[in-house]
């Protein structure tokens, strides 16, 4: 079904297309909403972000038919380690789960898998799921699936000040001569555009810690859908959305 979508007009009979030349190129995802999504059905939480990773999925190959070059998702903050531990260590289980069952085709669609995120912390089988998967599809060329996983952006923003600061104590630079990519350059996203369209589902209006740096210019939607229940049409609908916006960054039409 959703092959229909590759061809030059992207849209179907309900829904507007999809202009092609203005495509994101980074999007990012808060998905946001997996325990309200169980409790609503009376579930543990974490049936809600098992439920989750159809979604990332979906959402993965909407954003790819769509030729979207980035696609990152927040599926691990710092600050979530304080929930209980039952919860973490069955949130640390999800990579290895959805790779188990998607790996393979994600291989065969081109994409490339990379983790954003600090690896201390992780467990062993947490990295060694993601390290395999991107091992697996470095010489790919199409999407970048980005799990944004242990990450938190004002420690980000921390450690790039530090960076910068050892540099200069050391003599290397001068504290008037630091720009903003030499600063860029020491984050967590070194290399990566910034998002162009960021998209927070559960109706939550709020960052998060995610992407404080990034998201300067990024323009927001949000979904008052749980992440579980968040479909390719949402997708499309806030792609279509962010095309209908005017990005001015500061100057005048
Ligand atoms: C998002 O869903 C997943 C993570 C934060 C890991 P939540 O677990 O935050 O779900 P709600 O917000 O409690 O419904
Ligand atoms: C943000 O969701 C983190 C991820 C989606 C991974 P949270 O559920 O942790 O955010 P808050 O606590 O509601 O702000
Ligand atoms: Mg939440």
């Amino acid at each position: 079904m959703v092959r229909l979508w590759k061809k030059s007009k992207i849209g179907s009979d309900k829904a507007p297309a999809i202009e092609q030349e203005n495509v994101p190129e980074h999007v990012a995802v808060i998905m946001d909403g997996n325990g309200r999504w169980a409790k609503q059905r009376g579930l543990p939480r974490i049936a809600g972000h098992h439920a989750g990773m159809k979604a990332v999925k979906r959402v993965t190959i909407a954003a790819d038919s769509i030729g979207v070059k980035a696609l990152t998702m927040y599926a691990f903050s710092t600050e979530n380690w304080n929930r209980p531990q039952e919860e973490v260590d069955y949130l640390m289980k999800l990579p290895s789960e959805f790779l188990a069952i998607e790996l393979q085709e994600l291989i065969e669609k081109n994409v490339q898998v990379r983790m954003t995120g600090w690896r201390e912390g992780l467990p062993g089988h947490t990295l060694a799921a993601l390290d395999q998967a991107e091992a697996d599809t470095r010489h790919n060329t199409g999407l970048i699936l980005n799990f944004a996983l242990n990450y938190g952006s004002r420690r980000e923003i921390l450690e790039a000040v530090k960076a910068v600061a050892r540099e200069a104590a050391e003599g290397q630079l001068s504290p008037d001569s630091i720009t903003e990519s030499h600063f860029a350059g020491k984050l967590l996203t070194a290399g990566m555009p910034d998002p162009d369209l960021l998209i927070r589902t559960s109706g939550e209006l709020r960052l998060s810690n995610f992407m404080l740096w990034q998201s300067a210019y990024t323009e927001f939607w949000f979904s008052n859908r749980y992440w579980p229940e968040f479909g390719d049409e949402d997708f499309f609908e806030a792609i279509r959305e962010y095309q209908h916006r005017t990005r001015r960054y500061g100057r005048l039409k």
